[in-house]
C-alpha cells in the first residue's frame, strides 16, 4: 500500500475512473506498466490465448469485410488493445493466405502500456505494423478497428440514485487503507447521463467515459472514411442495477481494495448502451450477439474439425476443450458478446444476420 499514497495528493479524493486509470496505468505503480497477464503464469487468459483458430476467425470475418468493401487498395486495420501481440501475430499469417488483402492492408496497433509495447514489438516484426497513439494520421481506404477485451479494461464511473439525487463514487486514501464514498453529482455529470434513455431507472449507474471518449476519435474515422468496428467482451444486454467492478490475480478473484497495481481490475461491458451511443454517434449497429453465435457463423467447428484431422486423440482432445471454452454457452460461449458497428453506406453483415 506504501506506493499507492502517492496517486492520491494529501487528504484527496479521486473518482472512481480517475482511480482506476491510476492504479491500471500510472507510470510507477500501474498493473499494465509492470505486469505481463496474460497466460497460466500470468493472471487471465483471453480468447486468442486459447486458441489461433478464434484469431482465424477473425482475420476470415476482415477478409470478407475487405471483399465487401470491393477489395480497397488501401486498406486500414488497427486492433485496440494488442496486449501480448498473440493475436496479431496470427492475423498476419492467416492473411498471408490471402496476397491481393495483403498487400492492401495497413496495420496499426494502438497500445497504452509501455510494457506490453515491448512485448509486442519483439513479437511482430513486420514492416506491415506499426503503433500509434492516436487516430489522426488514418487517412484514404476504409478503416477497420477491432479490440477484444479492450472495452472491459477502460476506466468507468459509478453513480447512484437516491430519491431522485445522484451521487457520483469516489475513492479516498485514509488511515493507510483506500476507501470508496459518494459525494453529490455535479450538474454537468447528471446531464451527460441523462443522455442516454437506457440509464434512466436505474438506482446504480455505470457510466463509461473512457471508453466514450476512445470511441469517439474512432466513430469519426470510420464515418469518414467508411469501414466499421468489432468488439468482442464480457457484458451483459440488461443491467442488473449492482456494480460489475472486479478484480482478478493469478486466475482468481481478489478483492479488488487488495493488491492495487498487481491485480487487474475490469468492469462488465454494458453492450446496449454502447450500441444507443454508437446510434447517436451516427453509426449503423448490428445486434449484439453471444461469442458462440459469432464464431459458429463464421465456421469454427469446421475450422476444429480440419486441425484435428492428423492429431492424437490427446492432441485432439485438448483441442476440443480449447472448443468448448470459447462457444460453450456455460464458458465464454454466452458471457462474451460481440457488437459490431459501422458506416451508414455499409451494407457487411456476415456473422451477425
Ligand atoms: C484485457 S487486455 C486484452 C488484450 C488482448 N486484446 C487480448 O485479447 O489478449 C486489454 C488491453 O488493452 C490495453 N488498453 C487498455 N486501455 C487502453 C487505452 N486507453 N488505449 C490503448 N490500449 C489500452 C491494455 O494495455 C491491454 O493491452
Amino acid at each position: 500500500m506504501k506506493k499507492i499514497d502517492k496517486i492520491f495528493s494529501k487528504g484527496k479524493s479521486m473518482s472512481l475512473d480517475e482511480y482506476l486509470e491510476k492504479v491500471l496505468y500510472d507510470k510507477n505503480i500501474g498493473y499494465y506498466q509492470k505486469k505481463d497477464p496474460f497466460g497460466v503464469g500470468g493472471d487471465y487468459i483471453t480468447a486468442p490465448n486459447i486458441s489461433n483458430i478464434f484469431c482465424e476467425m477473425i482475420a476470415i470475418w476482415l477478409v470478407s469485410f475487405w471483399e465487401n468493401l470491393k477489395k480497397p487498395k488501401k486498406f486500414h486495420f488497427v486492433e485496440l488493445g494488442p496486449g501480448n501481440g498473440d493475436f496479431c501475430l496470427i492475423l498476419l499469417k492467416t492473411l498471408k493466405k490471402f496476397p491481393e488483402l495483403y498487400n492492401s492492408i495497413n496495420i496499426m496497433l494502438y497500445e497504452k502500456s509501455e510494457k506490453l509495447k515491448i512485448t509486442q514489438k519483439k513479437k511482430l516484426r513486420s514492416k506491415k505494423i506499426s503503433w500509434i497513439k492516436n487516430f489522426s494520421n488514418i487517412k484514404n481506404g476504409p478503416v477497420v478497428f477491432f479490440g477484444n477485451e479492450f472495452l472491459d479494461a477502460l476506466p468507468i464511473k459509478q453513480f447512484k440514485k437516491v430519491n431522485n439525487l445522484v451521487f457520483e463514487k469516489y475513492a479516498v486514501f485514509k488511515k493507510n487503507k483506500i476507501n470508496f464514498t459518494f459525494k453529490k453529482a455535479i450538474k454537468k455529470q447528471i446531464k451527460k447521463l441523462e443522455y442516454y434513455k437506457l440509464l434512466q431507472n436505474k438506482g446504480i449507474i455505470e457510466y463509461p467515459e473512457y471508453g466514450f471518449k476512445e470511441l469517439d476519435a474512432i466513430c469519426v474515422k470510420i464515418k469518414e472514411l467508411n469501414g466499421g468496428a468489432l468488439f468482442i467482451d464480457y457484458g451483459y444486454n440488461e443491467s442488473k442495477n449492482i456494480s460489475t467492478l472486479q478484480s482478478v490475480m493469478n486466475h482468481k478473484f481478489n478483492k479488488f481494495t487488495k493488491n492495487v497495481g498487481e491485480a487487474d481490475i475490469t468492469s462488465l461491458v454494458n453492450f446496449e448502451l454502447y450500441k444507443e451511443y454508437f446510434f447517436h454517434k451516427g453509426l449503423i449497429v448490428e445486434n449484439v450477439i453471444s461469442q458462440s453465435k459469432f464464431l459458429q457463423r463464421l465456421g469454427i467447428v469446421q475450422r476444429f474439425k480440419i486441425a484435428s484431422n492428423n492429431m492424437n486423440d490427446k492432441e485432439k482432445s485438448d483441442l476440443y476443450s480449447r472448443l468448448k471454452r470459447l462457444v460453450d454457452p456455460s464458458m465464454m460461449g454466452e458471457n462474451f458478446k460481440v457488437i459490431f458497428t459501422k458506416n451508414k453506406k455499409c451494407d457487411f453483415s456476415l456473422a451477425f444476420k
